[in-house]
């Protein structure tokens, strides 16, 4: 089943991003990409993000909203097995990729999409070649790059590692729901930690 609404909300909330960084990266990217038939999967995460709309910034709602209702036709990726983090880890993460080399719409030239942490979770400090920007969605979650202290970040704000530069991120009570685009570099590498 497609999911092109989905990708035409995703490319809107995008396209309404200032941050000069991203521009540079997205205002030559073609959008005009070709939709692949994935199958749909599931992961235990997909199913503890109930009512997270409430917790995202106005301008972030509306897409949240409507990954939420799509959870189950997506196609549903781990890039760690329990023996990297833990079962706790991989039972409260997982990601959609809309954009790349694997997901829902061919890229070779960026990978995007939206990744989920469950309440009470760290992901790790890890780090790869591309450079990625984020968006969180949703807000309550702490980041902290270059291994230094954990911020608290909203939904809605900019956030930009370098290549191979470390980065971590934590909740609390709240999942958390993140856009990112990696871009250059190998699009489906497994991070080093
Ligand atoms: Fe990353």
């Amino acid at each position: 089943m497609s999911v092109k609404p989905l990708f035409d909300t995703f490319r809107d909330y995008l396209s309404l991003r200032d941050a000069e960084v991203l521009r540079d990266c997205l205002d030559r990217f073609d959008w005009n990409l070709s939709e692949r038939n994935l199958e749909a999967n599931s992961l235990p995460i997909a199913f503890r993000l109930e009512g997270l709309e409430d917790k995202a910034g106005p301008g972030e709602r509306g897409l949240v909203q409507q990954f939420l209702e799509y959870r189950d036709r997506l196609r549903w990726f781990q890039s760690y097995t329990a023996d990297d983090f833990g079962e706790d880890f991989t039972s409260n993460y997982g990601f959609v990729e809309l954009i790349g080399t694997r997901g829902h719409f061919a890229s070779d030239e960026i990978a995007a999409g939206i990744v989920c942490f469950g309440p009470n979770t760290i992901y790790p400090h890890h780090w790869h070649v591309a450079e990625e920007f984020y968006y969180p969605l949703t807000n309550g979650s702490l980041w902290s790059m270059d291994k230094g202290p954990y911020e608290p970040r909203k939904s809605g704000e900019f956030i930009h590692h370098e290549s191979n530069a470390p980065h971590s991120m934590k909740t609390e009570d709240t999942p958390l729901l993140a856009l990112f685009i990696w871009r250059d570099g190998d699009l489906a590498q497994k991070s080093d930690f």
